[in-house]
């Protein structure tokens, strides 16, 4: 298939691009980096579009911004460029889009209370984390909760600008479906580590700083008791699950394929899958596997806290696994390892 990769020169979308190249199809980049063009703009889209079978949608402007008067470089970069884009891909035919979704989405993560079930924590208390409490309470009974895995129909709750924007291309693709028999596949990426990974984004600040302390011959300091948990999901995985539903909306365009689920969190023609390795990892974890592969020192546990920082959360992948048979082939360790050798971009 040919398909149109935008971002195709970051991080992800590199990725992305060398495994499509694997499994013999043709990518085409077009990002702003690379010189190829901006997706806010719909001659460039138009042009690029031309032969295209699909469109693997991984251009925004990622990370979380200065202050509020980022918003509207945000909302134009990712929503009105996600706009232009489906607008184009209406007019040239093209029915299937792959989106860069995020696990941003979903605010905090899923808790249950021993006694009152699934809940919704409010922002932890600054008494509570003073004194070393950085488990979420629960809000009925004040009862430390436990931490589970977030599905896709999760309610959402983006907590900030560039969030909000993840969630409105969401929005803007499931309206696109609606209106032209389109097929979408959002997945939400968890975690994405892996060689190339940017510094300054939500996902990628901490294990950047590690690796950057353990270069200095520095302890990596870890908030709060280190027992943050996350899911971290190796890029080659995340390019992995990118192919598979790229065939699985081929599949959908064949005449023979079964009629698409309907599917309470997006409608007809809309589909999102968490992509997490499933395995969720604590953030004193992650920095003991780092310091391990970088033959550097012991963590440091500090108590320190951000607030506003989510406590846990951990992706559900049951649905990729099992609809469109993803395995994450990375593991753990062997990522860390790979992580720490790769130091080219340490600040
Ligand atoms: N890294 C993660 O852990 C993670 C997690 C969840 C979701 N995502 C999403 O994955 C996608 C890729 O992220 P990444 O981590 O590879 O970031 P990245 O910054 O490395 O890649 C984004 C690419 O998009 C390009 N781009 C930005 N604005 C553009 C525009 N207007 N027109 C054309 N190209 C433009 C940039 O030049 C860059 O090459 C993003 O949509 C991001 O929101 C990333
Ligand atoms: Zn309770």
């Amino acid at each position: 298939m040919r398909v149109l990769v935008t971002g195709g020169a970051g991080f992800i979308g590199s990725h992305i691009v060398t495994e499509l190249i694997g499994r013999g199809h043709h990518p085409v980049v077009f990002d702003l980096a690379a010189g190829g063009g901006d997706v806010r703009d719909a001659g460039a889209v138009r042009q690029a579009l031309a032969g295209v079978d699909a469109v693997c949608h991984q251009a925004a402007r990622v990370g979380l911004g200065k202050d509020f008067g980022d918003a509207p470089g945000y909302v134009s970069a990712n929503d009105l460029g996600t706009a232009v884009l489906l607008a184009e891909m209406a007019g040239a035919r093209v029915s299937g889009l792959l989106l860069a979704g995020s696990m941003v989405v979903y605010g905090e993560g899923r808790y249950a209370c021993a006694v009152h079930g699934v809940v919704r924590p409010g922002p932890r208390a600054v008494s509570d984390l003073e004194a070393g409490r950085f488990e979420p309470r629960c809000p009925a009974c004040g009862a430390d909760l436990a931490p589970g895995l977030v599905g896709e129909d999760a309610p959402m709750d983006p907590r900030n600008v560039y969030a909000t924007t993840k969630l409105a291309q969401e929005h803007l693709a499931a309206s696109w479906a609606r209106a032209t028999g389109g097929r979408v596949i959002s997945l939400r990426y968890h975690n994405v580590y892996g060689p190339g990974m940017p510094r300054d984004t939500p996902y990628a600040g901490v294990a950047a700083l590690f690796r950057s302390a353990l270069a200095r011959g520095e302890a990596p300091r870890v908030f709060e008791d280190g027992g943050q948990r996350r899911d971290f999901v190796h890029v080659r995985d995340v390019a992995a699950a990118n192919a598979v539903a790229l065939d699985a909306l081929e599949a959908v365009r064949a005449p023979e394929a079964p009629a698409t689920p309907h599917r309470p969190d997006g409608g007809p023609g809309f589909t999102a899958y968490n992509v997490g390795s499933g395995q969720p990892r604590t953030i004193g974890e992650m920095a003991a596997a780092l310091a391990t592969a970088c033959g550097g020192p012991d963590p440091v546990v500090t108590g320190e806290y951000r607030l506003g920082d989510v406590r846990h959360i951990t992706a559900d992948s049951a649905r990729l696994r099992e609809e469109l048979g993803w395995r994450p082939a990375v593991t753990f360790a062997a990522g860390m390892a790979e992580l720490a050798a790769s130091g080219a971009d340490v600040p």
